[in-house]
């Protein structure tokens, strides 16, 4: 009897992902192309199917209106590595909703309308190794822990996003990291942008359009300019050193900061001003108690 279940095991796996593979388990409007592989690419879909194979490895859903993913999506395709998300309308994702695969190496959520990547969204990645995010144009917000854990990431797109500005420490925990894409983003330098652009100029080589390929605006008149024409010492006066820098910044932010201080100053002194003569009126002298 034993040997006889051990001679047939080969054949019934073999009949079950037949079955698996060509049978009703392919989702329908998908196609099965293989044993590993659900592709739901362009049909309109709103949801995630729920017929996908469990032990499924590839799944493309991207040219979709799905708006959102279940928070143990991952939990429950255990075996996933290439997930395609692309040109969905995800908005927004649970915390945790993607931190669970160790196993997951691609992952794209390009074109969506995401707001933000909270911290910790992809915690336990371990093996992602490329992370697609462009092409969301609300995306502003990026939590400072974020990409820590994503210790194989070689590639990150977060180009053509909404970041006038990103806190250079949520790109420090990614050792390695080959290519970074941040092209196309609403940049704003500033002095909050200092750090960044230290970083982006000790790793520029990582960036496949170059210091010129990015665009900042400058603060005093906005005029858009290509990362490569500014220095360092663009942002000099950030560290409190006052210099003359390639555009002037600081002698016009300078002047921005007296104006505001001495219209500010000027309010202040009307307002007390007012009250003085306000409070002597109404209740007589009161300035002693005041002082
Ligand atoms: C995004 O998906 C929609 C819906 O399927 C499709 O009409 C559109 O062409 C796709 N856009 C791109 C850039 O693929
Ligand atoms: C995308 O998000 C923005 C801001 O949250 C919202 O105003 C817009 O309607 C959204 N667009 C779509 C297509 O969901």
């Amino acid at each position: 009897m034993l040997p006889c279940i051990n001679w047939l095991q080969p054949f019934l796996a073999l009949i079950s992902s037949t079955l698996l593979t060509h049978g009703h388990n392919c989702p329908s409007r998908c196609l099965c192309p293989d044993h590993h592989t659900v592709n739901c690419t362009s049909q309109g879909l709103t949801g995630i199917p729920d017929s996908v194979p469990l032990d499924v490895r590839r799944l493309l859903l991207s040219n979709n209106w799905i708006p959102w993913i279940p928070s143990d999506f991952l939990v429950l395709y255990s075996d996933l590595l290439y997930l395609d998300l692309r040109n969905n309308s995800l908005s927004q994702l649970e915390p945790g909703t993607l931190s669970s695969s160790s196993r997951l190496v691609f992952l794209d959520l390009g074109s969506n309308n995401l707001t933000e990547i909270p911290s910790g969204m992809f915690g336990e990645l371990k093996s992602l190794i490329k992370l697609r995010l462009g092409n969301n144009p609300y995306l502003t917000i990026v939590g400072r822990n974020s990409f820590t854990g994503l210790t194989s990431l070689r590639e990150l797109e977060l180009e053509r996003n909404g970041f006038a500005i990103l806190d250079v420490r949520v790109l420090e925990p990614l050792p390695s990291l080959r290519t970074i894409r941040l092209e196309g983003n609403p940049w704003l330098c500033n002095c909050h942008f200092a750090k960044l652009f230290v970083w982006l100029t000790q790793n520029r080589h990582k960036l496949p359009a170059g210091m010129e390929g990015i665009e900042c605006s400058l603060p005093m008149d906005g005029r858009r300019v290509p990362l490569s024409l500014l220095s360092e010492d663009s942002f000099r006066e950030c560290h409190g050193t006052l210099t003359l820098t390639d555009y002037l910044i600081v002698i016009f932010s300078g002047i921005s900061v007296s104006f505001a201080a001495i219209m500010a100053s000027f309010l202040l002194a009307s307002i007390v001003h007012c009250f003085h003569r306000l409070s002597k009126g109404s209740k007589g002298d009161e300035e002693e108690g005041k002082e």
